[in-house]
């Protein structure tokens, strides 16, 4: 029979992402409402092997619920990777009497989650953190919705500048391995085209569709890019690619970078961290192990760990239809 749940670790891992901090006040006032202790785990796995923990009840979470990062910290613990850095922090996590883990974060963060279950049967429970939207088993990871309004409200800005200046600019998004901020953000920005990992456009097409637009009578134009796109170049790269086939175009590169990972989670991430918060302790108090709570037709979900991390969070290709029409 599994053993009763008393104390609750919670951590982030991976790259931030807006929401998290609302996660973590959730996940510990939930604990407070079940009469559960809460310990905050700092900067992920690698806090865990060091043993640094913060005890959490519901009035350690005051004010943060409207705050972007991590008041717990983040990182990529390469020692967690080995045997014994995961047998260090499964010794610090017994001698706390913490009996169960929420993992605020990644797959990769999941992985490790699994790899700690399997190694020593310790409960665990993912939550979906990451702007990239990339976890399969959920509709919406924390920090997407933000994330997308904050690059929304760059490609705004930048269509000020490049229509004055009749101008071409390819504007790179985040998305390692996956176009979910690139299509919709493209979409909602007025994109020209949007590059993205799953579909290969080509140079050839990109070309031909530039001269379309042009010819077509427009002055400016926005390429949205994501940074794992496989087109062959890098956007700068792209840029003088263009240029030198297109010498009608002036082109500039405007990379956002980090600063979308930032910055005042939105009233749709703040919810949906509430939520998954609640259904991860519940899920736990219930017995259940090794799944991440997600979003599914607006209904909280569970995903096995093992599916969240295998499967592919794929995109709405009716999307690419959609953006292809409405830019003629
Ligand atoms: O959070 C996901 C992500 O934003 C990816 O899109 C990006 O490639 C990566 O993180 C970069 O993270 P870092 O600079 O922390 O390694």
């Amino acid at each position: 029979m599994q053993k009763s749940i008393k104390k609750v670790g919670v951590l982030t891992s991976g790259g931030d992402s807006p929401g998290m901090n609302a996660a973590i006040r959730s996940v510990v006032r939930t604990c407070a409402y079940h009469n559960l202790e809460c310990v905050g785990i700092y900067r992920g796995y690698q806090g865990m092997i060091e043993g640094d923990f913060i005890e959490m009840g519901p009035r350690s979470v005051n004010n943060i619920i409207n705050k972007g990062g991590t008041i717990l910290k983040s990182a990529r613990s390469s020692e967690f990777r080995t045997p014994e850095g995961r047998k260090k922090a499964h010794e610090n996590l017994v001698k706390e009497g913490i009996d169960a883990l929420v993992v605020i974060g990644g797959d990769g963060s999941f992985t490790g989650a699994l790899m700690f279950n399997s190694e020593f049967g310790f409960p665990v429970m993912g939550i979906p953190g990451t702007i990239d939207n990339d976890i399969f088993g959920t509709s919406h990871t924390l920090g997407y919705d933000t994330a997308l309004n904050t690059v929304v409200d760059c490609i705004d800005k930048i269509r000020d500048t490049a229509s004055s200046h009749n101008r071409l600019f390819f504007v790179e998004v985040m998305g390692r391995d996956a176009g979910h901020i690139a299509l919709n953000a493209g979409i909602a920005g007025g994109a020209e085209e949007i590059l993205i990992p799953e579909e290969d456009l080509g140079l050839d097409r990109l070309l031909e569709s530039l001269q379309k637009s042009k010819a077509s009578g427009k002055s400016s134009s926005i390429v949205v890019i994501a940074e794992g796109d496989k087109i062959g170049k890098n956007v700068f790269e792209l840029k003088d690619y263009v240029e030198a086939n297109l010498p009608e175009y002036d082109v500039r590169v405007s990379v956002l970078g980090h600063m979308q990972r930032g910055g005042t989670p939105s009233c749709f991430d703040r919810v949906l961290a509430s939520r998954l918060g609640v259904k991860a302790v519940e899920s736990l108090l219930d017995g259940v192990s090794n799944f991440m709570v997600g979003l599914k037709n607006d209904t909280v979900n569970l995903t096995p760990l093992v599916q969240a991390i295998k499967g592919k969070s794929e995109i709405d290709r009716e999307l690419l239809r959609v953006s292809d029409i409405i830019t003629t």
